[in-house]
């Protein structure tokens, strides 16, 4: 299993599956949500609000549409930042997790991240990068992991995190 940190847009990723940071109507939204929505086309929040709700920490899949030939949208809610002693680090890692589970049902063989809940939920980009790092590695059932970082701020805050020993 790798884990690579790059500094990119994830609509243009070559990978199995896109983890978007949706909201839980399952709709699309801003952010980069708003951008893979825009790349995969109106059939991704059609199938989307087939299975709305999405709870915070949950994941769902549909296909990637317009996306090809990525296959899988992996839709999860991420944590809104409220200060950092109300479980956001759980709800977090819960993304990063049943994101991986969900790809290892599919037969996902690599999948990108965004940096989930940083930009409009909040949540601050380095302890962020912490709980990604330490819950990808902490289920290593997916071959290629790329985490897909929008700004410098948080390429470096991936890459000092991935650095740190396992
Ligand atoms: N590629 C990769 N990363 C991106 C892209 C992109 N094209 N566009 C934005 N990002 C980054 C942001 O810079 C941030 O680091 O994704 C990270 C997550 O930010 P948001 O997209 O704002 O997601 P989040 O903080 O989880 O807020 C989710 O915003 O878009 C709405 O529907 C969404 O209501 C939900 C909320």
């Amino acid at each position: 299993m790798g884990i690579e940190v790059v500094l990119g847009d994830i609509t243009t990723e070559q990978v199995d599956a896109i983890v978007t940071a949706a909201n839980e109507s399952l709709l699309g939204g801003g952010g980069v949500d708003g951008a893979i929505h825009r790349a995969a086309g109106p059939r991704l929040a059609e199938a989307g609000a087939k299975l709305a709700p999405c709870e915070p920490g949950q994941a769902v899949a549909t296909p990637a549409f317009g996306l090809s030939p990525v296959k899988y949208v992996i839709h999860t809610v991420g944590p809104v930042w409220e200060g950092g002693e109300h479980g956001e680090d759980e709800v977090l890692t819960n993304c990063y997790l049943n994101s991986l589970r969900l790809a290892a049902d599919l037969d996902v063989g690599s999948i990108a991240f965004p940096a989930i809940a940083t930009g409009i939920y909040g949540f601050p980009a380095q302890r962020a990068a912490r709980v990604a790092v330490r819950a990808v590695r902490s289920l290593p059932v997916v071959d290629r992991i790329r985490l897909v970082a929008f700004d410098e701020e948080t390429r470096h805050a991936l890459t000092a995190e991935l650095a740190e020993p396992a």
